[in-house]
């Protein structure tokens, strides 16, 4: 008797409901981004050839990938990639995966920016503190052709995924990545920025044992430990931004939303910024402060 052979489509119907039955996050896309990924070939190809049998060595194959996400893998870990600004960025352990509420960050900058004098808007510098992959700065610097964007970094594991993500989209030029503690590498150029942007670690270490497997086994800690309250880097960057921008600079930081409140007494107690803001993500949930410098 000939074994079973399976189609892609009963072998994407089978593990979505498989995967679904053990609580994993979005089974359907899961199973599709790794059968994808097994035959390397793009998730919408997999519906151009829903009927074609697949050979055992790839039905087993896939499986492996499954076993892999059930152990709480992330899959942008398995696939190596993960999409931020519709653009895919290299990704695996040592850097956090880009999320997609931080995309609020580009999408704020590009605003102030188009709400701008034309004049003004020729020669932009953009300082991102904690650049991991480079999600933020490549996106930044392919949206704003003229602009400068330098980028910190204090993990030298992350420092080397920016420089593949920066590579690979054709920026290097005008994405200068620097390894060091927030703006210390920047400091000797003495450079001030219209823009300083960061998305640092905020999540508070009284929690950082409580965050899902997926994140905490998997994802460094450097990139997501914020200390107490979380507010370690985000009182560091208020407090010492302000050098390093123009007047009428931004600052913009991604931070949780029940740390906004605190965030905003911090910015009007410096007595050097305006125009303070938070800024909703998808969620309605306030994910991002921006002030000016006066
Ligand atoms: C929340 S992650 C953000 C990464 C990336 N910008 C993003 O949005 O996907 C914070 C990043 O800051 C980096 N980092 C932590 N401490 C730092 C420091 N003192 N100076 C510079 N970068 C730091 C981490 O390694 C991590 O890559």
């Amino acid at each position: 008797m000939t074994a079973r052979r399976w189609t892609i489509g009963e072998l994407l119907n089978v593990s979505a409901l498989y995967l679904k039955d053990k609580g994993v996050e979005s089974p359907r896309l899961t199973a599709e981004l790794l059968l994808a990924l097994k035959l390397g070939l793009e998730r919408v190809a997999l519906y151009l050839r829903f009927d074609q049998p697949l050979q055992d060595e790839e039905v087993a194959g896939f499986r492996e990938l499954i076993r892999r996400r059930l152990l709480a893998e992330p899959v942008a870990y398995i696939r190596g990639e993960k999409e931020f600004w519709s653009m895919a960025f290299k990704v695996g352990p040592g850097v956090l995966i880009p999320r997609p509420e931080t995309e609020l960050l580009v999408e704020q900058v590009l605003d102030v920016v188009r709400g701008s004098p034309e004049s003004a808007t020729e020669h932009i510098r953009i300082l991102e503190l904690g650049t991991g992959s480079g999600a933020v700065a490549v996106a930044l610097a392919k949206s704003l052709s003229s602009a400068q964007v330098w980028a910190t970094e204090i993990s030298s594991e992350a420092l080397g995924y920016a420089e593949a993500n920066v590579g690979r989209h054709g920026v290097a030029e005008r994405v200068h990545l620097l390894q060091g503690d927030l703006w210390e590498p920047v400091r000797p150029l003495g450079i001030r920025f219209d823009f300083v942007v960061s998305n640092p670690p905020y999540v508070a270490s009284e929690v950082y044992d409580t965050l899902p497997s997926g994140v905490h086994d998997y994802e460094p800690r450097v990139a997501l430990d914020g200390g107490e309250r979380g507010m370690h880097f985000v009182t560091r960057i208020i407090e010492g931004a302000p050098e390093f921008l123009v007047p009428g600079g931004w600052l913009l930081i991604e931070m949780s939303p029940e740390q906004t409140e605190t965030a905003l007494d911090l910015v009007s107690r410096q007595k050097v910024y305006d125009s303070a803001r938070r800024v909703e993500d998808y969620t309605h949930r306030y994910r991002v402060v921006m002030v000016r410098r006066m």
